[in-house]
């Protein structure tokens, strides 16, 4: 059936200025890493992509490897943006990346000028685009010289390729490094992408939010739900067919850890009259020091319910110490590798 955009989508949003750009980006984006390969029906990523998009959510964030396999992510949101979203360009933020394996042999991974370049364009060709909103450095390569890099992403901007150039995963350091490089460049540092949730604080003890804050950079939290286990669904043991029970990148065992923390901050996201999945969306965002909370979503309604966090964004000083010390030694930080170099 066609489809016809809400015509209120943008009322059911907050968009919040992404550093000191001229762009917005909606406080929820949706990513398309899991549930966007072979393994999900079209109907379903038809359905979330819909359902994003009436409710203000205008931010699709892809990678070069998203699957399975590596690029049928791309090759899905390719053909809704055919279908569905045909006419529609000019109103979605779309992303990739590249810096994770995507194909055999030395120029397939890392930050080399080689890889970089021919893996955007991999990527626009899989989504049948002629450009990206936001090309990112998918993770800091120790072994490539950051200008190389960093020279490699100014020219997807410069040929056209790419709007915005981002990073993701670099510490504060390397990012401190990054937006000097881009400066000399001419090309502006748009936006980091760091993991970030309640059960993971990396960016806070590293120096890396307020490093953005104070270069004048965007933020996007990717994992604010911690993959699913911020939310109910693993209060009464690990539901068939969830990311954990899947066992791609969430291990049960790292659910259950957590799970002793995860009951009391459900009882105080009741307590506060939200699901504890968006309260954990409201601390993400709270007092605007991030610009994005991006989330992932098997079905329709679990995005839905997270852009119901927009309601009650404030916390209270009690509030946000109690969190603090439910949380406290329960770090998930899966991407730490990335960021220690
Ligand atoms: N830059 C990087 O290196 C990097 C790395 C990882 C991710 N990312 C980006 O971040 C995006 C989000 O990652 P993520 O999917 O792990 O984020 P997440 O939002 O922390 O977890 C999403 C998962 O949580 C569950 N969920 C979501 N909303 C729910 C709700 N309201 N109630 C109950 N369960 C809910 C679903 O699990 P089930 O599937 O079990 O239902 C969903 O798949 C990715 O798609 C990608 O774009 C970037």
């Amino acid at each position: 059936m066609t489809y016809t955009p809400a015509a209120d989508r943008y009322q059911r949003m907050i968009y919040n200025r992404c550093g000191k750009s001229g762009l917005k980006l909606p406080a929820i984006s949706l990513g398309l890493w899991h549930n966007f390969g072979h393994d999900t029906p079209h109907g379903v990523k038809q359905a979330i992509c819909r359902t994003a998009f009436d409710l203000g959510i205008t931010h699709f964030d892809l990678a070069n490897n998203y699957g399975p396999p590596p690029g049928s992510a791309e090759e899905a949101f390719g053909e809704l943006l055919r279908t569905d979203f045909r006419g529609l360009r000019d109103e979605l933020i779309i992303s990739s990346k590249a810096g994770y394996e995507m194909w055999d042999g030395p120029y397939g991974e890392w930050g080399s000028r080689k890889y970089v370049i021919a893996s955007c364009d991999q990527s626009l060709k899989r989504m049948g685009l002629d450009y990206v909103d936001i090309f990112y450095s998918h993770r800091f390569d120790p072994d490539t010289p950051l200008e190389e890099t960093m020279g490699a992403l100014d020219h997807i901007v410069r040929s056209g390729r790419a709007q915005y150039i981002g990073i993701s995963s670099y510490n504060s350091q390397r990012t401190r490094e990054a937006a000097a490089i881009l400066k000399d460049l001419g090309t502006p540092l748009l936006i980091h992408q760091p993991s970030y949730n309640i059960l993971n604080r990396w960016v806070e003890t590293d120096g890396l939010k307020d490093t953005l804050q104070e270069l004048g950079v965007g933020s996007i939290a990717f994992v604010p739900l911690a993959q699913g286990i911020l939310t109910n669904k693993y209060l009464n043991g690990i539901p068939a067919g969830s990311r954990a029970a899947q066992d791609k990148s969430l291990h049960p065992s790292v659910v259950e850890k957590a799970l002793s923390s995860v009951r009391k901050l459900n009882d105080m996201a009741a307590a506060r009259g939200q699901t504890l999945a968006q309260m954990a969306l409201a601390w993400v965002l709270r007092n605007g020091g991030i610009t994005s909370a991006l989330i992932g979503a098997s079905k329709p309604e679990q995005v839905v319910d997270c852009v119901g966090a927009l309601t009650n964004l404030d916390f209270t000083a009690e509030e946000l110490a109690r969190i603090d010390a439910i949380s406290e030694e329960k770090d998930i930080n899966l991407w730490a590798r990335s960021s220690e170099d």
